[in-house]
Formats: structure tokens, C-alpha cells, sequence
């Protein structure tokens, strides 16, 4: 029995759907990434082997980003006997892929050194605007924290015009989609713990601010707003 939805009856409709799903067309090849290289310089506050274990473990999550789409795509080639497999390896997608993701941003606020963030630069600006001045913003920012492992970001919502500080427990749960980061603050303690004790976040936290390359920041806020 055939039932007609106006021109095409849905026989009709069934047979198209089978010739769309051409899956000699679809590409499974997984893109290979690649640890990228930062340049650190002498960070006050934080020694050489703090952060050298740090991008050693940065390196770890490329590592497993390229072996999980491995992975995925290996056993993805027997149809349909292993999608439970699949399913749990796409579950763990989100944790290494922003684990190397939020690393990489953190990383790189720190090449070039530390430079000032100018009063005239959009982003200055911005949180001025929103927070009533520079200082007392990365006053509040330096308190986003939470119990557990996890990132203190600064994002930006630039259909809004508007910062949000987000605390991402892991690397993935927290994260506001679609939102550009700005600043991601590592606060899982292997970021600090060569040099500081647990009870010395804090100390952490003014290090890593201080030392910040603020023009390569203001690029990436100039590059969403
Ligand atoms: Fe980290």
C-alpha cells in the first residue's frame, strides 16, 4: 500500500532516501593533529620543570585525540558489530579533544612573554565596559574557581556583547557552546604542584596571570567581537 504525501507517494520517498545513502562517498579519514610547539619563556613563578611536565602532558591529549578517531574509524570498518565500542569512545571524545584545545590556549598566553594589555585595545575596553574597570574584573577572575579538577575560562558571547566566566570541570563539562575563549586558566593541579602546594593555588593563579602575553590575547577577542 502506498500512502501520497501530494506529487510523491512514499514508496517513492523510501527508494530516494536509499539512493542518498551512498557511503562510497563518505570520507571516515580521520585528520591527524599534531603537538604544537611553544616557545616559554622564563615565567616568574613558575619553574622550567612545572612547565615542561605540563606540555609533556599537553602532548599526551593529542596523543589520545588521534588514537580515539583511530580508534573510532578501526572498528567503524565492521558495520555495526562494535557500535557499543564506538559509543564509549565517543564519550571520552570531549575530554582529550578540549584537553588539548584549553592547553593550547594556555600555553600560548604565555609565549612572548609578559605584555601589558593596552587601554586603547577592544578588549581593555570591553571589560572596562562590563566589569567597571580592568583591575577589579581580573579581581573576580581570579576567583572562579571550583572544587575538583578543572578550567576557569573567560568567554565571550559576541552576538551579546557579553563575558561569561565559565568553571569547566575536566576538560568538557561546563562548556557553553559556540562561546569563543578568551583566557583558559588551568586549574587541575598537575599545573602548579612541582611548585606549589594544593593550599597555594592561589599563588598560583596571580603567577600565571602575571605573566600573561596580553597582545595575543586582544587578537583573539579581535578576531570573535
Ligand atoms: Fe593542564
Amino acid at each position: 500500500m502506498e500512502f501520497s504525501t501530494g506529487n510523491m507517494s512514499c514508496a517513492n520517498y523510501a527508494t530516494t532516501v536509499v539512493q542518498y545513502d551512498n557511503t562510497s562517498k563518505v570520507n571516515l579519514t580521520p585528520m591527524e593533529y599534531t603537538a604544537k610547539q611553544f616557545n616559554l619563556p622564563e615565567v616568574k613563578g613558575l619553574s622550567k620543570a612545572q612547565l615542561q611536565l605540563h606540555l609533556g602532558l599537553y602532548e599526551g591529549y593529542v596523543k589520545h585525540v588521534n588514537h580515539l578517531m583511530s580508534q573510532m574509524q578501526s572498528l567503524a570498518k565492521h558495520g555495526d558489530e562494535y557500535t557499543y565500542s564506538i559509543t564509549e569512545l565517543r564519550r571520552r571524545l570531549g575530554f582529550e579533544w578540549n584537553g588539548m584545545h584549553l592547553h593550547e590556549l594556555y600555553f600560548e598566553a604565555l609565549t612572548g612573554g609578559r605584555k601589558d594589555l593596552g587601554a586603547t585595545t577592544g578588549l581593555y575596553k570591553a571589560l572596562t565596559s562590563q566589569y567597571g574597570g580592568f583591575t577589579h574584573w581580573l579581581e573576580i577572575y581570579k576567583k572562579v574557581s571550583a572544587r575538583g579538577p578543572g578550567w576557569a575560562l573567560l568567554n565571550y558571547d559576541p552576538e551579546a556583547k557579553h563575558f561569561f566566566h565559565t568553571w569547566v570541570a575536566d576538560h568538557e563539562v561546563g562548556q557553553l557552546a559556540t562561546l569563543p575563549c578568551i583566557i583558559a586558566l588551568d586549574h587541575w593541579e598537575h599545573a602548579f604542584m612541582v611548585d606549589y602546594k594544593p593550599a597555594e593555588k592561589g599563588e598560583y593563579v596571580e603567577a600565571y596571570l602575571h605573566a600573561l602575553n596580553w597582545e595575543t590575547i586582544s587578537d583573539r577577542f579581535d578576531k570573535v567581537a
